[in-house]
């Protein structure tokens, strides 16, 4: 019996090393999935709204944030610098507050529409992601992201529009070239007020983000461009022109002003940069 006794002993801590050899790596993923350990390993939503921010928001916000994009200099206002280099700007902001511009965008919260609303693109999840890179980009970085609550983690599906829908709305609303007329000419406005001269250039005016759109009447059919503007994620996935959250009628504004536009190519006269 005496002799038993180390012999287990001498067992149980072989099991044990054993143990712990299959655990380590298992301890280690764990911690990694750990927030309040994250930081030893880099902020995994952090790193997701790195990317998103990379992708989505660069080409106004610049790399590091600074305002200074290669889409920049075509917004007026600028694109926000969020690094805080002039004025304490984002340090003044609450989490709540650059949440609801990037979900709401400047329309949304009375700042300039050229800054486009995000909230039918990503998750709930991945706009925090958004807010913490963001808190990253200026030196006082406000109170930390509380990723512990259950934020919807999957982007909402928003459903493409039917073929047939553009011809059921002209048929059903613009009842005349009178009615029309005013359409087009809502169009041209409110396609400056949900920000789409952000990214497209229609004539001299206008960002260089999504293509020029000075013919886009000769080149797109408006059933298409109703569809696309309503819901272009539908035919891209990834594209980086968002859903701007149209509604029908100020989808078909925009249409009718869209297919009007037949202007020649601008021809570049200015040789300066
Ligand atoms: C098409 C250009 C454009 C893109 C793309 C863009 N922004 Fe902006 N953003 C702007 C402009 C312009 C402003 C300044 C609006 C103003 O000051 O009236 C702004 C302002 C902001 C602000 C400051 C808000 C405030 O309350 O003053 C934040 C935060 C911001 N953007 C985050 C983002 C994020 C995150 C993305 C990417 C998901 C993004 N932006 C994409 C143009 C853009
Ligand atoms: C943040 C930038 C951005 C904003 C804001 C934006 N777009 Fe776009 N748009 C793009 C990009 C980028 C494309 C190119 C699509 C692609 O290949 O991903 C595009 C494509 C298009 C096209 C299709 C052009 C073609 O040749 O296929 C139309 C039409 C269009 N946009 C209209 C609009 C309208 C109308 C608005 C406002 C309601 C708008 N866009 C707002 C970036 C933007």
């Amino acid at each position: 019996m005496g002799m038993l006794i180390p012999e287990r002993v001498r067992q149980v801590t072989r099991m044990g090393k054993r143990l712990q050899l299959y655990l380590f790596p298992v301890i280690i993923s764990l911690l990694f999935s750990l927030n309040g350990c994250s930081s030893l390993f880099g902020d995994k939503h952090v790193s997701a709204g790195r990317k998103l921010f990379n992708r989505f928001c660069t080409p106004c916000h610049g790399e590091g944030g600074a305002g200074d994009g290669y889409n920049a200099k075509n917004l007026d206002p600028h694109a926000r610098d969020l690094t805080d280099s002039k004025e304490d700007y984002m340090a003044k902001l609450s989490n709540e507050e650059i949440y609801e511009v990037i979900e709401k965008g400047g329309r949304g919260v009375d700042i300039s529409p050229l800054m486009p609303s995000w909230g039918k693109v990503f998750s709930e999840e991945e706009i925090w992601s958004l807010v913490a890179y963001t808190r990253t980009l200026h030196p006082y970085k406000g109170e930390k992201v509380n990723f512990n609550k259950a934020y919807q983690t999957v982007r909402t599906k928003n459903p493409s529009v039917k073929e047939d829908e553009f011809d059921k709305l002209m048929q059903e609303k613009v009842v005349d070239d009178e009615v029309q007329e005013e359409f087009v000419g809502r169009g041209r406005e409110i396609f400056d007020d949900f920000g789409c001269v952000a990214c497209h250039k229609v004539g001299e005016k206008g960002g260089v983000l999504g293509p020029d759109l000075t013919r886009v009447g000769f080149m797109l059919q408006p059933q298409f461009i109703f569809r696309w503007v309503k819901n272009p994620q539908s035919f891209k996935p990834e594209t980086r022109m968002p859903n701007l959250g149209l509604e029908d009628e100020d989808a078909l504004a925009i249409t009718l002003y869209l297919s009007t536009l037949k202007g020649m190519a601008v021809v570049k006269t200015d040789v300066k940069e």
